[in-house]
């Protein structure tokens, strides 16, 4: 069964693709305008996989560009819509840009799936739409807080957009995964994330540190009412996360959803925080940190993790990756990012 994987050259996508092929239970088809990511991605996918993806590099907010393709592959049967800007601080400089690009394209998504029939969706959303929460760990009933920045509020706005789709197209089916903290890399060491030139997030800055290619990193802030006094997230492998996707889809293949529009907390249960992940790369690598105790990052909030029992009941979805696999993994990576550039 083929579905088009938008943003497929990117992070999450890329891992996700991986797993289709190395389950064997989907055929992907990959859409991505590489503004964020590299065409060269679909080479790693093949060096992993023997597959040749089939890829098409444009931007799914072109409309008649991206309808394009379900003329030529009129046997897609359901979408994973990957495709968006993610950062938050970018997102709190350039709010327009996040608001046309993430908005724009789920538009587009939604519009396809109506003109081709498509009847399938999951839609990569995030627990930023939790805003700070005070009772934790949140699950799927925790209501949506106040939008922090642009890049939360569109995936809020994201969500509303499908919930509304769904109501009044019941033929339609949406799963909505809310990812955490996304960490990690392929097993082979030979796909991760691919930051940009300055990374935001904590793990690709560690393993940066680590290897040299950045001389120190900072903990943001340390008086956090928080057990060390620095914020705690749920991270999970992104190997984790992309296996997710394949459950989801099986979800609602084998009809299993109770409504059109299902929302799941893709989180591992618990949380970390930034000195323990820190101090467990130094244990796991033996590698030393240059790190200072710094000041807060403005839109941070002290913590969050989710509790996974949806997913597992529903999706039948646990994380088979604990935190050693992530540090590893993503150490594995950066280690053949280096060799390699
Ligand atoms: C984690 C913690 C930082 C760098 C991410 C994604 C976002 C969304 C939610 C999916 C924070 C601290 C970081 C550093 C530090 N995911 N940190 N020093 O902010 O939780 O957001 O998850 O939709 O797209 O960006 O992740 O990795 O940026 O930060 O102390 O050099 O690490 O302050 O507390 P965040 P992050």
């Amino acid at each position: 069964m083929k579905v088009l994987i938008t943003g497929g050259t990117g992070y999450i996508g890329s891992h996700t693709i991986i797993e289709m092929i190395e389950t064997g239970k989907f055929t992907p088809v990959c859409i991505d305008s590489c503004e964020r990511s590299t065409p060269e991605t679909i080479d790693r996918i093949e060096k992993i996989t023997g597959i040749r993806v089939p890829f098409y590099q444009q931007n799914i907010c072109d409309k008649d560009g991206f309808f394009q393709i379900f003329e030529e592959h009129k046997d897609i049967i359901g979408i994973i819509h990957f495709a968006a800007y993610k950062s938050v601080p970018e997102s709190v400089e350039k709010p327009l840009e996040y608001y046309r690009n993430n908005l724009q394209s789920l538009e587009n998504v939604l519009e396809v799936c109506l003109k081709y029939n498509i009847p399938n969706l999951i839609f990569s959303s995030s627990c930023s739409i939790y805003g700070e929460v005070a009772n934790l760990p949140v699950n799927e009933d925790t209501p949506m807080g106040a939008p922090f920045c642009p890049y939360a509020h569109t995936k809020q706005i994201g969500e509303e957009m499908i919930r509304f789709f769904a109501h009044v197209h019941p033929q339609f089916n949406a799963v909505i995964l809310r990812y955490f903290n996304p960490v990690g890399a392929h097993s082979s060491g030979l796909n991760g994330e691919l930051s940009p030139d300055k990374p935001n997030n904590l793990m690709p800055i560690i393993t940066q540190v680590g290897i040299g290619k950045m001389k120190q990193m900072a903990v943001f802030g340390t008086d956090y009412n928080t057990r060390d006094g620095s914020c705690i997230r749920d991270y999970v492998h992104v190997s984790d996360i992309a296996d997710a996707h394949i459950k989801a889809l099986e979800f609602i293949l084998e009809k299993r959803n109770a409504t059109n529009c299902e929302v799941f907390n893709l989180g591992s249960g618990s949380g970390v925080s930034v000195l323990e992940m820190i101090h467990a790369f130094e244990e796991i690598t033996g590698i030393k940190l240059n790190y200072i105790l710094g000041e807060r990052r403005a839109g941070d909030i002290p913590a969050i993790y989710s509790d996974s029992v949806r997913a597992e009941q529903l999706l039948h979805w646990h994380c088979k990756y604990g935190l050693k696999d992530m540090v590893e993994s993503a150490w594995k990576w950066e280690k053949m990012l280096s060799i390699s550039q």
